[in-house]
């Protein structure tokens, strides 16, 4: 957990709507890469806590019996609810929960995921409950975008989103302290899950990272929704300035784009895993 904070359900509070469309996917080749470096084939229960839209549940249900998501922001699980019709995929279930509510009756699964949403839990408890909820060699997979590359810079002409100034213009609106729920992060979230992990009784650690790279172009619109999708900027943070800040957002992103138009690298998926001990 956070240092000095405090998990409430308006954590994403209207985030949800935007976070298809405003946030940038994981590698494109992650699901088959995972799914041959655990030789996953097609049997056993995923179970993915803090699924959000169902990013990586979606695409990872082919390879087994049955997928759970588990996230406590029921907006989230009605989008990704939706995205399964789209994709046609129906050995989905979503159960709206806290990580900390878990097993939960949901018995037992070969594979559990954290995809950028371990570091807002209780890590401990929740590791020790992932462990419970395995099978005998089965896998705790944290997935998230590579953060210790740096980004590559977007070829010219076209212009990369101007990060720095919306983190200003957030600021401006938001104070100086980044904002989740209802607290703010003094020392922003926790890193090291790698000891909490294997501190939890994992073992077999292993590390994989897909690569990406393509330039993908990101319009005023897509990077609107990018700022509303975060917990540090989602809609509830401005009451009733939300459409002042929206209309300074646009008016920014005009300024350093005027035909609407960004350039965005993809980043490299990392993607750890560790395995349950076998008795
Ligand atoms: C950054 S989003 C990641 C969503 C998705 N896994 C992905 O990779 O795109 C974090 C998600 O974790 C969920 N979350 C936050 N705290 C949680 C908790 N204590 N238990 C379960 N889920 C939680 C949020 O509701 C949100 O949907």
């Amino acid at each position: 957990m956070p240092e000095g904070w405090e998990w409430d359900r308006t954590l994403f509070q209207g985030s949800a709507a935007h976070y298809g469309r405003g946030r940038l996917p994981y590698a494109p080749g992650f699901p088959d890469a995972l799914a041959e470096a655990l030789g996953l084939d097609g049997r056993g229960g995923l179970l993915d806590v803090g699924c959000g839209p169902g990013t990586v549940l979606l695409p990872m249900a082919r390879f087994f019996t049955e997928a759970v998501g588990v996230d406590p922001d029921e907006d989230m699980l009605a989008e990704a609810e939706r995205q399964a019709g789209h994709r046609g995929v129906t050995n989905a279930r979503w159960v709206a929960a806290r990580a900390e509510d878990l097993p939960a009756g949901l018995g037992e699964f070969r594979v559990v995921v954290f995809a950028q949403s371990f570091h807002w839990m209780d890590r401990d408890r929740v590791a020790a409950t992932a462990l419970d909820m395995l099978e005998p060699g089965g896998a705790l997979v944290h997935v998230s975008d590579l953060k210790d590359s740096p980004p590559e810079p977007a070829p010219p002409p076209a212009l990369g989103p101007p990060y720095d100034r919306i983190a200003d213009l957030v600021r401006r609106y938001l104070g100086p302290v980044r904002r989740a729920g209802q607290g703010v992060l003094v020392n922003g979230t926790p890193g090291g899950e790698e000891l909490v992990i294997e501190r939890a009784g994992f073992e077999d650690f292993a590390r994989l990272v897909v690569p990406a790279g393509d330039v993908v172009t990101r319009t005023t619109d897509d990077i609107v929704a990018w700022t509303f999708s975060r917990s540090d900027s989602a809609p509830h943070l401005f009451g009733d300035r939300l459409a002042d800040f929206e209309r300074d957002l646009r008016a920014l992103l005009e300024e350093t784009a005027p035909d609407h138009r960004f350039a965005e690298r993809l980043p490299a998926t990392e993607i750890r895993t560790w395995r349950k001990p076998l008795p």
